[in-house]
């Protein structure tokens, strides 16, 4: 099993301790091998209640400072002090742990806060220094550095305690009746003591053990070894290896079956070996060796072995998606070599090949992460942690589908679904829920299955729909996934945009809408009777307007579902007056006493509806209507008539119509009327034809 390449993010963290930077405040201090240290806290200017963090780290990971106590290289060796939270202790002192240890804190609503506090470590080892006068030799407590405080000095001569000093100087000279091994060692050092020096003797009591302190995975094998010494008058008699408790194997017997011993008394040499370690081997060893005279000789303090597991820390176990989780593979105390780390999830690794971080982080989680962790470490899989279940809650496992594959076309069936199918426990209960398209309006169908079906899809219907499920846990709302249904032109109408009437020389706009998904792409143009379309576009304009631009209008809006047409609608172009034209009737001659009707046409828009009758050189109408009829018709009617006509458009028109008069003096003479030619055409014609008396009169 490879590493999840999408979804999760594996970060990793590099025991890296290069780079630290020029601290300003770097305190120095010293300490003793193998012993603890304890790192004062910087003071904080700022209450205990606005500090949300304090850290003492080696390392930064991603801007953040690394916890000593995440770091493998410090397991069960870091802690912070009970008494302010702050100091920092670190026990069982290494070669390694020659570093600078920084200190930060953080403020509540702010970052870090670095005072670029910190301290480097040095560290040393008592030693006896023998300096030699004549027969005495004055002996010293050294160390490469000064401890901090004043140490008080404790000598040993033979395993057995003497006597404590401020001073590093043993307080008196050795001579040669003083000979025996000695060695010093510091208070409260957990009895760590300098190697033993054989003064006025080449050889003399001792017990040096290889390692004073082992970090074992449980199951494995361990040696524990010593060289020791004796003064050459003793013979060796036997030895033994003992805690507190017990005496745990002796070169007499087997004492605990899992136990040997490997003895090289020509090296002086001795190794405890135990097999199949368990918890309850953790323990202090000492050696005991075994003399004639009763000469017995005891290495002390012994060796601490400690026997560890191995145990996965989860932070948090129970996350949401998108959330992240700290995986730590631990051990009680810091083995001798930093191990890789395999990882497990369901019982099979995760990490491929082994990685050496102890640090697993799932960022951001996914509900397939889900499921039981165990880690161990390299080249000792049969010992994996316990397993630990990361539980991820279903936040947002829930989600609607939409069935159609495509475009959700209007009268189509449509189903929504909502799915919850990893949710545990299972959903009792579905509510869907439809957020209008820019409004905030939410309409809930509480209740329903896991399905809300569209038999035939509406475009009401186009909205966002979301679902929330319910079980026993809680709730998960989906996101919401939009509906838009797509529906052919519907409701495709016209309008005119003219100011007041429409009248001959104006301009006019029609514009066409329509409602449809997606928008309509394309409007035509159609005149009723026409076949050719007029035009395309939303609008459609006519300037300068004309009376044969009179007619029915309609468009047709189309998208890709479809067209439709609108209802037409008519355009009037309203037009004053034409230039009339005037019949008299009858026509040909006239005899006096006869009756004549004058009749006049006009072209307008609304038709004429007024027409007033003049008789010239008279101001008052002689009569209105259409015709004008003169009865008994008699000379003093000859004259000149014309119309006038009022329309809405208040202009008028008026002609002049005269009256040729013969008057025959014979008896059997007659009177003839001759109606100037063509009267009706007198309008167009040059008055000239008329003589004197013609006359034209055009509108006002
Ligand atoms: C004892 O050893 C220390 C070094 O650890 C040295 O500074 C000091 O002078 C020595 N004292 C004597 C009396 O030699
Ligand atoms: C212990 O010592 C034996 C003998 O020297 C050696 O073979 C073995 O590898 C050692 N075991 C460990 C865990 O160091
Ligand atoms: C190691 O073993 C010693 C002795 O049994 C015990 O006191 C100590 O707490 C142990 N340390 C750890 C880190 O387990
Ligand atoms: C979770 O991860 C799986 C596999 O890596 C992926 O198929 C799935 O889409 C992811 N789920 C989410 C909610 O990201
Ligand atoms: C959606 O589901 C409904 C009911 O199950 C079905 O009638 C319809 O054909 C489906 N449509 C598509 C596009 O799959
Ligand atoms: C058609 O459109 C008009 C104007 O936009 C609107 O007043 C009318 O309600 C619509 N009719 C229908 C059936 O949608
Ligand atoms: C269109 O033609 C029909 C007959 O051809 C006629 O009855 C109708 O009045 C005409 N409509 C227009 C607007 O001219
Ligand atoms: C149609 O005319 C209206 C005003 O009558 C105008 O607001 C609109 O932008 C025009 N549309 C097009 C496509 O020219
Ligand atoms: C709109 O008109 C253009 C040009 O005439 C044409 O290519 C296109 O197919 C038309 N669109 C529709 C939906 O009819
Ligand atoms: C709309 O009018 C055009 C032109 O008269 C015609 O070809 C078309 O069939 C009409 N469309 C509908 C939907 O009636
Ligand atoms: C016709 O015009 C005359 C004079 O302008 C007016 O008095 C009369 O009311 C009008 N009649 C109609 C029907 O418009
Ligand atoms: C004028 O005379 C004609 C024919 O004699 C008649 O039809 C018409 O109604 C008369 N008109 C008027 C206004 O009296």
């Amino acid at each position: 099993m490879s590493l999840r390449t999408t979804g999760s993010v594996l970060v990793v963290f590099l025991w890296s301790v290069t780079g630290v930077q020029v601290q300003h405040n770097v305190n120095q201090i010293c300490a003793l091998k193998g012993s603890s240290v304890d790192l004062p806290c910087p003071i904080i200017k700022a209450t205990s209640a606005q500090v949300t963090e304090k850290v003492w780290y080696i390392t930064e990971f991603c801007g953040e400072p690394y916890d000593l106590r995440w770091d493998p290289k410090y397991e069960g060796r870091v802690e912070y002090l009970e008494e302010d939270d702050c100091s920092l202790r670190i026990t069982d002192l290494r070669e390694t742990d020659k570093v600078t240890y920084k200190f930060r804190y953080k403020i509540k609503n702010s970052g870090w806060i670095d005072g670029s506090y910190g301290y480097a470590l040095t560290l040393t080892e008592l030693k006896v220094q023998v300096s030699v006068k004549r027969l005495s030799n004055t002996l010293n407590c050294s160390s490469t550095c000064n401890l901090p405080g004043t140490p008080t000095y404790i000598w040993y001569k033979n395993g057995k305690h003497l006597n404590k000093r401020t001073s590093s100087i043993y307080s008196k000279t050795v001579s040669s009746q003083d000979a025996g091994s000695y060695y010093c060692a510091v208070e409260n050092s957990l009895g760590l003591h300098s190697p033993a020096v054989c003064v006025h003797d080449s050889n003399c009591w001792s017990v040096t053990y290889t390692k004073m302190r082992m970090c074992v995975l449980k199951g494995s094998t361990v040696n524990i070894s010593c060289t020791y010494n004796h003064p050459s008058s003793y013979i060796e008699q036997g030895s033994f290896w003992y805690t507190k408790k017990n005496i745990v194997f002796s070169s007499e017997s087997q004492y605990k079956y899992h136990m040997s011993y490997n003895r090289k008394p020509e090296k002086q040499q001795h190794t405890l070996t135990i097999t199949g370690l368990t918890e309850k081997d953790s323990d202090e060893y000492r050696f005991r060796l075994l003399t004639n005279y009763k000469g017995r000789f005891s290495g002390l303090p012994g060796v601490i072995l400690n026997i560890t597991d191995v145990m996965l820390e989860m932070d948090p176990t129970s996350v949401s998606e998108g959330r992240r989780v700290t995986l730590l593979c631990r051990t009680t105390c810091t083995l001798d070599h930093i191990p890789e780390y395999i990882w497990y999830k369901n019982g099979t690794p995760v990490t491929n090949p082994f990685t050496s971080y102890n640090r697993l982080i799932i960022d951001p989680v996914n509900s397939s992460d889900a499921g039981r962790y165990s880690c161990a470490v390299g080249g000792r899989d049969d010992l994996r942690s316990p397993e630990k279940t990361l539980t991820v809650k279903y936040v947002s496992r829930t989600r609607v589908s939409v069935n159609s594959s495509g475009e959700i076309v209007e009268g189509s069936s449509v189903t929504l679904t909502c799915s919850s199918d990893d949710a545990n426990p299972p959903v009792d209960k579905y509510t869907w829920y439809k957020k209008t398209v820019g409004g905030s309006q939410c309409t809930s169908y509480v209740n329903t299955g896991p399905q809300h079906v569209f038999n035939q899809v509406q475009s009401s219907d186009t909205a966002e729909y979301y679902c929330t499920s319910f079980n026993k846990k809680g709730t998960s709302t989906s996101e919401s996934v939009p509906v838009n249904v797509k529906y052919k032109p519907k409701n495709t109408s016209l309008s005119i945009s003219a100011s007041g009437e429409i009248v001959e020389g104006s301009s006019l706009t029609l514009t066409c809408s329509s409602d449809a998904n997606p928008l309509v792409e394309n409007y035509t143009w159609y005149k009723k009777n026409v076949t050719s379309p007029k035009g395309s576009g939303q609008n459609y304009s006519i300037t300068n307007i004309r009376s044969e631009d009179s007619g029915e209008y309609y468009c047709e809006a189309e998208n890709k579902y479809g067209h439709l047409n609108s209802s037409a609608v008519s355009v009037d172009v309203q037009y004053g007056p034409r230039i009339p034209s005037v019949s008299v009737s009858p026509s040909g001659e006239i005899v006096e006493g006869s009756s004549v009707t004058l009749t006049c046409s006009s072209d307008a828009n609304p038709p004429v509806n007024n027409y007033t009758w003049y008789k010239k050189n008279i101001a008052s109408p002689k009569a209105s209507g259409q015709s004008y009829n003169i009865t008994n018709f008699i000379s003093k009617d000859n004259g000149e008539y014309y119309w006038r006509q009022t329309t809405v458009m208040n202009a008028f028109v008026g002609v002049t119509v005269f009256l040729l008069v013969l008057i025959c003096f014979s008896g059997f003479m007659c009177f003839r009327w001759k109606a100037s030619k063509s009267t009706s055409d007198t309008i167009t014609r040059d008055k000239a034809d008329f003589g004197q008396t013609g006359r034209l009169q055009s509108c006002v």
